[in-house]
C-alpha cells in the first residue's frame, strides 16, 4: 500500500511527522507523493494562527476529494488542528477516517488498520502524555540536518497562545533518551542538529530539578559525526551564565533564536510575558559582549489588543538600537480559548499589517547592512545542494538556520554534495543571501 504523508505547521510538528514516517515504513508501507496513486493519505496540521488553520482545512478538503472518487481507501489527520478541533472535523468532513491527537501520534498504525476497517473515530491520548516510540525516524530534511525535539508543551501560558491547550503543559524527554536519538542520527549521515521544543531553555527543569540544557549540549557535543548543534526557540528570561558558557564547545553554534514578542513593558505585561524592556536590553547585550560573533534571531507580534501607535514606534527603535541579525514579525491572530482573543481593543487588521510592513522594512535594512559587513569574512559553510544546471552550490554558516534565515551561493567547479562542509570567503551580499567562494 502506498501512503501520501502531508506534514504542515512548524519543525516540531515535522519531528512528530518523522516519527509517523518511521513507523509506516517499518510496516513496509511505500511513501508516495501521488495524490492519484495513494491508497492511504495521512495529514499532519497545524492550528497556531488562523492562517495554518486555513492551510489545515485546505489540504483536508483537497485531500477528502481523492477519498470521495475513491481512489484513496483512508484519510487519516494527525496534529495539532486534529487535538483542537477533534469531533468537529470527523462531523463535518465525512471523508475523514481516523482524527488522532497530538500525543497519540504513535498510535498512527492503529489507525490505519482502523481506517482500512472502515471505522470513523477520534483517538487520542493524555494531553500531558509523551509518546517516545522506539522506531527509528524517517529524516525527511536531506539526510544532513535534522531537527531534535528536547521537550513537549509549554507552561508559560502567554495570553495570545493556544499551544499549551493543543500540546499540554512542559515536559522534557529523558536526556539517555535525546542521546541515543541524537547518535542513531549521526549514524544516518546527520551533521546539524538542530534543538527544537516550544521552549528549549528550560530543558530537565521537570525531570532533574534544574535547567539541564548546557549538560544536554556538552553531552551531545561528543557524538561523532555531528559537527554543528543549533538551538532555536530560547525564552530571554531562562537563558543563564552557565548556558552562555557552553559557547567554548567547538560544536556549539554561535547562534541564538530568542523570540520575544514585543518591547513594550504595558504590552509585554498583558502577552503574559516573563520580561520587561530593559531586561531583553541586558540579555542581548550580554550575550553580545560574551559572544561577539552571535548571531541573534528573533520574531515580534504587530497588532496585539490595546497596541497604540506609540507602542509600536518603541518596538520599531528598539530594533533599531538592538539590531538582530534576522528577525521575522507577524500580525496578531486572535485564537478561541486564549484570554487574548477577549481582550477589548482588538486593532484593525490593516493596522496590523501596515506596523508589520513598518518593521519588516526597517529590518530590511539592517539586515542587508550586516550581510554587507560579512564581505571579506572566511566562513565555514553547509552545502545544502547544487544550483540546477550551473557551476554553483548553496549553502548555509553558522549564522543561518535551515527555512527561516538567508543562503550562501558559490561559484565552483569543484564537486561538492549536500552536508559538506567547505571554507569560503565571502566576496559579495545579495540582499539577505551571501555569495562566496572557496577557500
Ligand atoms: Fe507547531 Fe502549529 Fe502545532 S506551530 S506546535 S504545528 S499549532
Amino acid at each position: 500500500m502506498k501512503i501520501l504523508f502531508i506534514s504542515l505547521g512548524c519543525d516540531k510538528n515535522l519531528v512528530d511527522t518523522e516519527v509517523m514516517l518511521g513507523m509506516l515504513a517499518s510496516r513496509g508501507y511505500e511513501m508516495t507523493n501521488d495524490e492519484q496513486e495513494a491508497d492511504i493519505i495521512v495529514i499532519n496540521t497545524c492550528c497556531f494562527i488562523h492562517d495554518a488553520k486555513e492551510e489545515s482545512i485546505q489540504n483536508i478538503l483537497e485531500m477528502a476529494e481523492y477519498k470521495k472518487n475513491g481512489s484513496a481507501k483512508a484519510l487519516i489527520v494527525t496534529g495539532c488542528m486534529a487535538e483542537r478541533y477533534r469531533q468537529e472535523i470527523l462531523d463535518e468532513i465525512p471523508e475523514v477516517d481516523e482524527v488522532l491527537g497530538t500525543t497519540a501520534y504513535d498510535r498512527i498504525l492503529d489507525a490505519v488498520d482502523a481506517a482500512l476497517a472502515g471505522q470513523h473515530e477520534v483517538m487520542t491520548a493524555d494531553l500531558d502524555a509523551l509518546p517516545l516510540p522506539e522506531t527509528k525516524r524517517l529524516v525527511t530534511t536531506g539526510g544532513h540536518f535534522a531537527y531534535l525535539k528536547i521537550a513537549e508543551g509549554c507552561d508559560k501560558h502567554c495570553t495570545y497562545c493556544i499551544i499549551p491547550k493543543i500540546r499540554g503543559n512542559f515536559r522534557s524527554v529523558p536526556m539517555e533518551r535525546l542521546l541515543k536519538e541524537a547518535q542513531d542520527l549521526a549514524e544516518q549521515g546527520v551533521k546539524e542538529l538542530i534543538l527544537v521544543a516550544q521552549e528549549t531553555t528550560l530543558y530537565g527543569k521537570d525531570l532533574y530539578g534544574e535547567k539541564s540544557l548546557p549538560k544536554l549540549l556538552r553531552e551531545l557535543c561528543k557524538i561523532s559525526g555531528i559537527r554543528w548543534i543549533r538551538i532555536l526557540y530560547c525564552y530571554p528570561e531562562e537563558i543563564t551564565d552557565e548556558l552562555i558558557q557552553v559557547k567554548e564547545e567547538s560544536k556549539i553554534c554561535h547562534y541564538l533564536d530568542l523570540p520575544i514578542q514585543h518591547a513594550n513593558d504595558t504590552i509585554l505585561k498583558r502577552m503574559g510575558r516573563r520580561t520587561s524592556k530593559q531586561e531583553l536590553i541586558d540579555i542581548v547585550q550580554k550575550l553580545r559582549k560574551e559572544i561577539p560573533d552571535i548571531c541573534l534571531r528573533t520574531t515580534l507580534i504587530t497588532g496585539f489588543p490595546g497596541e497604540t501607535q506609540e507602542q509600536h514606534e518603541e518596538v520599531m527603535e528598539f530594533i533599531d538600537t538592538l539590531e538582530f541579525d534576522r528577525l521575522g514579525a507577524f500580525t496578531y491572530s486572535p485564537e478561541e480559548d486564549t484570554p487574548a482573543a477577549t481582550f477589548e481593543d482588538q486593532i484593525d487588521e490593516e493596522v496590523k499589517e501596515d506596523r508589520q510592513a513598518d518593521i519588516m522594512e526597517l529590518q530590511q535594512e539592517i539586515a542587508f547592512d550586516k550581510a554587507e559587513d560579512m564581505i571579506g569574512r572566511e566562513v565555514l559553510v553547509m552545502i545544502e545542494g547544487k544550483v540546477a544546471d550551473e557551476n554553483a552550490y548553496v549553502g548555509r554558516t553558522y549564522r543561518d538556520a535551515p527555512n527561516v534565515d538567508g543562503l550562501i551561493f558559490i561559484n565552483t567547479d569543484v564537486e561538492l554534495i549536500s552536508g559538506d562542509f567547505a571554507k569560503v570567503k565571502v566576496t559579495g551580499a545579495l540582499d539577505y543571501d551571501l555569495i562566496g567562494e572557496l577557500i
